[in-house]
């Protein structure tokens, strides 16, 4: 076994010194008194979190470090004493509703002038956007970036110790964030643990706003991961999802060479009965190598999540991507040969500028050929400080939002066709919970990542079960247990 201790990152900056995670914990527990202070009870605390599965790993950090210091969770909104947003840029329409959100928290605040409201996440990262909050909202008073999430004891201390508001945004633009080890987590319930293997993004899509609010991309040790993946299973969870925004390109920038498909197989070397999961795959980056790994494991699920974006070359020229649809479907088919119960979901954007009907034509003609399990689709929305954002965007948007239709139903026949081709079919089954429609039901998920609801007594969340298919709805499966 190598012995990382000893080797030396390429970017020593990467990750956060030791002395200065020493320097939070300090900071954290001098917070403990002051929040108290300040609040007359334990201060109980509300993060709540918008945009992708990164945002909600980064939010079970910031419970984690807010539990640290003496917090409890709050049941909800109104008796928080103090309220995080964690924030996503992704598409405007998402960053419009958070202020207006935001707005509201006006209310609460003067209910009670001791609460602290915070905002935080991949927003934060855009200096037009603090600007605008800094003059329109004064009652929000802590505001940081993606960049600093470990120092929030730090940022808070200086709020408990009287700072008017403490704002830490966008340092280090067009560096990678510093990797800080070994932070509280407060992970969600529920026998699926996210597990972040990167950071940031290097692809530069020309449509995306990630790679300048998470920065460049960058890895975390393999044995880092490994570690808290013996962890994650030590506490009884039975399904890792490792997330990045481009897994297949882990391992840039380690001393050890090292990819993603050794790292995966690291991971399933671990012992116990569990599954894996990993968002996201850039097809650009996928190897056959991957898929022959994935093909052989017993733990790694056979469902893929490969965002094609668009299926017309043009475009995908224009968004950046650096893959053709021949390539990408010589993967899909490569992976179905291998694996034939295999499963894809995708995202895909439509309208992007200068998309035309033949251009719309070719996706919905991928997907018709691919018959994925389910897709993500958004109307291309342009992100300030993007390459496309510039790009001539003649298409009306009621052109736009009939081509997404057009693209949602022929999905919804795909999926109903597909999952009623189920029915009969015997799944492992991991359960997940109590079914919220069907009393005395459970719920659980399929390899495939279908999720099944099944009348069940004396089985638990955590268990895995085997169900036959009775019943294949569009986005759901009904089952019977098999004895
Ligand atoms: N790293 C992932 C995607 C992360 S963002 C990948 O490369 O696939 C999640 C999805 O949001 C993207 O796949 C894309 O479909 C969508 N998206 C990103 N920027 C967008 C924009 N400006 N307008 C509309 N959708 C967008
Ligand atoms: Fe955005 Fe592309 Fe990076 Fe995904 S790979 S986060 S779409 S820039
Ligand atoms: Fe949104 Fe940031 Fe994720 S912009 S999609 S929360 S990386």
């Amino acid at each position: 076994m190598l012995n990382t201790q000893t080797k030396q990152r390429e970017d020593a900056s990467a990750v956060v010194s030791r002395e200065e995670m020493m320097r939070q914990w300090e900071m954290a527990g001098q917070n403990r008194q002051l929040l108290i202070h300040r609040m007359g009870h334990p201060p109980r605390a509300w993060v709540k979190t918008f945009g992708c599965q990164g945002n909600v790993a980064d939010s079970e950090k910031i419970m984690g470090m807010l539990i640290d210091m003496g917090c409890e969770p709050a049941l909800d909104e109104k008796q928080a004493d103090i309220i995080l947003y964690n924030t996503c840029a992704i598409r405007e329409n998402a960053q419009v509703r958070l202020l207006s959100m935001v707005g509201e928290l006006k209310r609460l605040k003067q209910a009670n002038p001791n609460m602290i409201i915070g905002l935080c996440g991949c927003m934060m990262q855009q200096e037009a956007v603090v600007r605008q909050i800094r003059n329109s909202f004064p009652f929000v008073e802590l505001i940081f970036g993606t960049h600093v999430l470990h120092r929030l004891p730090q940022l808070l201390n200086r709020l408990l110790c009287g700072e008017h508001r403490v704002v830490d945004c966008f340092e280090g633009e067009g560096r990678a964030n510093p990797i800080a080890e070994h932070l509280p987590i407060r992970r969600t319930d529920g026998v699926q643990a996210s597990l972040q293997i990167m950071y940031g993004c290097d692809n530069f899509c020309s449509y995306c706003i990630v790679p300048y609010v998470r920065g460049r991309e960058v890895s975390r040790e393999p044995d880092q991961i490994l570690r808290e993946a013996k962890e994650i299973l030590a506490m009884g969870y039975k399904e890792i999802l490792l997330l990045g925004q481009n897994v297949n390109s882990y391992g840039k920038g380690l001393a050890e060479p090292i990819n993603f498909t050794e790292l995966l197989r690291r991971i399933e070397a671990l012992d116990g009965d569990f599954r894996i999961r990993f968002m996201t795959s850039h097809p650009k980056d996928c190897t056959r190598e991957l898929i022959d790994l994935i093909a052989q494991s017993k733990k790694i699920c056979h469902n893929i999540h490969l965002p094609v974006q668009s299926g017309s070359d043009r475009v995908l020229g224009q968004m950046n991507r650096r893959y053709t649809r021949e390539h990408y479907l010589s993967l899909i088919s490569y992976a179905k040969e291998k694996m034939p119960d295999v499963t894809f979901t995708t995202d895909i954007i439509v309208g992007f500028p200068g998309e035309t009907y033949e251009d719309f034509l070719q996706t919905l003609s991928l997907c018709q050929e691919v018959r994925y399990q389910c897709m993500f689709t958004f109307i291309y929305s342009p992100r300030p400080g993007t390459r496309a954002a510039s790009m001539p965007d003649p298409v009306p948007y009621k052109e736009k939002t009939k081509r997404l239709n057009e693209l949602i139903a022929a999905q919804h026949q795909i999926s109903e066709e597909d999952n009623r081709a189920r029915e009969g079919c015997i799944e492992r089954v991991l359960v997940e919970k109590p079914s919220e429609h069907h009393e005395g039901w459970m719920s659980g998920r399929c390899e495939n990542g279908m999720i099944v609801t099944f009348p069940a007594e004396k089985v638990q969340p955590g268990d895995f079960v085997q169900v036959r298919i009775t019943r294949g709805l569009r986005s759901e499966y009904e089952g019977e247990l098999v004895k």
